[in-house]
């Protein structure tokens, strides 16, 4: 194990006991540029969401009640952004644990002017299960999560029988569960995952992948898969 391996992510002295739970991502040091702390200065108050007081209030947050999309992981946000300027009648609200990444967000967000989207800075697992109503939901986006290809990893996967009937549970009845990979072995898994979820049916009438919807922004992660000579594999699930 290296410092960087997060097999070596648990609390010290007192081992096993109080290890912390498995989490989908190692929060990296990645540094701030200028222009991003401004944005979380100035910007976090207009397009921030703080959590902690227990359940959202999501029409509150968007000052209306209209079609919500949820992205979680959204990176730099490219395809947040882009998709709240295409649809200005949607609500898009992200959730991101990396920093730099929430401030790259809030810096496009200003510039286009957008008065459709909210940002959280948390594990997307704990806002799922404390925050997030319901059936409050159209759509849940997971574009490109972390693969965690080593086997010893696998447990890191966002993508889990008990993630999926959460996300179903946060989903109003048809709203639907888009994700993407460029790993094949994850999208394998994915497939497997969420058609054994009780409460989410594959939109996909011969029950493998989804076509690539034309609502799908390229992202950074999407163009490493293509430079790497990556397929890209989508998968779309509605609540039943
Ligand atoms: C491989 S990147 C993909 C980013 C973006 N979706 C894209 O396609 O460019 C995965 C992102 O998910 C975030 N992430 C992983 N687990 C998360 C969690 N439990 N809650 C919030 N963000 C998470 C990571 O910080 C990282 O930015």
């Amino acid at each position: 194990m290296t410092p960087d391996d997060p097999d070596t992510d648990h609390t010290g002295s007192h081992g096993d006991a109080r290890r912390r739970a498995i989490r989908s991502f190692v929060v990296r040091a990645g540094r701030m540029t200028v222009a991003q702390e401004r944005a979380w200065t100035e910007l976090w108050p207009r397009y921030g969401v703080e959590t902690g007081g227990g359940l959202l209030d999501l029409a509150a947050v968007f000052g209306r009640d209209a079609r919500r999309t949820l992205e979680i992981g959204f990176g730099n946000g490219e395809s947040l952004v882009a998709l709240a300027a295409a649809h200005p009648g949607r609500d898009y609200l992200g959730i991101e644990v990396h920093r730099p990444g929430v401030g790259h967000l809030m810096l496009r967000a200003e510039e286009l002017g957008l008065a459709n989207l909210r940002a959280i800075c948390r594990d997307a697992v704990e806002v799922l299960q404390q925050c997030i109503p319901a059936g409050s939901l159209d759509e849940v986006l997971l574009y490109f999560p972390d693969p965690w290809p080593k086997k010893r990893h696998h447990k890191r996967r966002i993508v889990q029988p008990a993630f999926t009937t959460l996300v179903a549970s946060r989903l109003r009845p048809g709203g639907v569960l888009r994700m993407a990979t460029d790993w094949q072995p994850y999208a394998e898994h994915m497939l497997e995952v969420a058609s054994a979820c009780e409460s989410l049916s594959n939109a996909s009438p011969d029950g493998g992948y989804a076509p690539r919807p034309d609502s799908r922004p390229v992202t950074r992660f999407e163009r490493r898969g293509q430079r790497l000579g990556h397929g890209v594999w989508d998968l779309a699930f509605s609540r039943t």
